[in-house]
């Protein structure tokens, strides 16, 4: 059966220090607790190998948030699926809407990247999402929907099996404006419609499908409870260790 994930994402924020000694801290808190979910930490390239060095990655795993859309070569200031597998993380986010919308990342590059990760055993935690206007408009589902199948119906129920998805309605992130449960619920609910459609119901049934977007201690539980939402992809707080546990015992 598909696992309840609590993963968070750091965006650009921590100096290497502050970023150690926040990962520390939730190192730290998750041995005094029994936590119900996985426990994941996704960290600017810079930190991850520091990172990797002072936690526990049995109970807490570490992702990046980002890799190149290729393998190695001439691409200035990039970082790529084996640069960061050889750092000791295990996961990696793409498609964050900040990427798309900041670094013009499409649904080709997207498909690239994927594939890398999957080549470097990285879990990638894909990301998925409409922005406002489409939300008040009524095309939301079919953006995620045709989001999914650019990016991944090319994959075998097999590798599709490894992703995580992340829904997150980008004029939920950062804005503190949350999606309801029942707006999450009802987006989770087609997201594994459209993937039992294309590869059955037990793949469906076995993709863990986190909701990200101003997710908080004090919400976290309420969006947690619904059937199709399998945990959270936290950005603000996830910078604070007391507030990430906070979500992390929310299950
Ligand atoms: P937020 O970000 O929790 O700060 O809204 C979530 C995300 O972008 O992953």
């Amino acid at each position: 059966m598909r696992k309840n994930i609590v993963a968070g994402n750091w965006k650009m924020n921590t100096t290497l220090a502050e970023g150690v000694g926040l990962a520390k801290d939730v190192n730290e808190a998750l041995k005094g607790v029994d936590a119900k979910c996985d426990v994941i930490i996704c960290t600017p390239f810079t930190h991850l190998a520091s990172v990797a060095a002072v936690i526990d990655q049995k109970k807490l795993g570490l992702g990046a948030e980002n890799c190149a859309d290729h393998i190695k070569g001439a691409y200035t200031g990039e970082v790529s699926a084996p640069m960061v597998a050889s750092t000791g993380a295990t996961y990696v986010i793409l498609g964050h809407s900040e990427r798309r919308q900041y670094y013009g990342e499409t649904s080709e590059i997207l498909k690239t990247k994927v594939n890398l990760a999957l080549a470097e055993n990285l879990t990638p935690i894909f990301c998925i999402g409409e922005v406002l206007e489409e939300r008040e408009n009524g095309t939301y589902f079919d953006v995620v929907t045709k989001q999914i199948q650019e990016a991944l119906f090319d994959l075998s129920a097999e590798d599709f099996g490894k992703l995580i998805l992340a829904y997150e309605p980008v004029w939920a992130i950062g804005t503190g404006k949350t999606a309801t449960a029942d707006q999450a619920e009802e987006m989770h609910a087609h997201i594994r419609k459209v993937i039992a459609d294309k590869y059955g119901k037990e793949v469906a049934d076995n993709c863990s499908i986190l909701y990200g977007g101003s997710c908080k201690p004090t919400n976290a539980k309420e969006i947690f409870s619904k059937p199709d939402v399998d945990g959270g992809l936290i950005g603000g707080a996830a910078l604070d260790a007391a507030s990430f546990m906070g979500i992390v015992t929310a299950f």
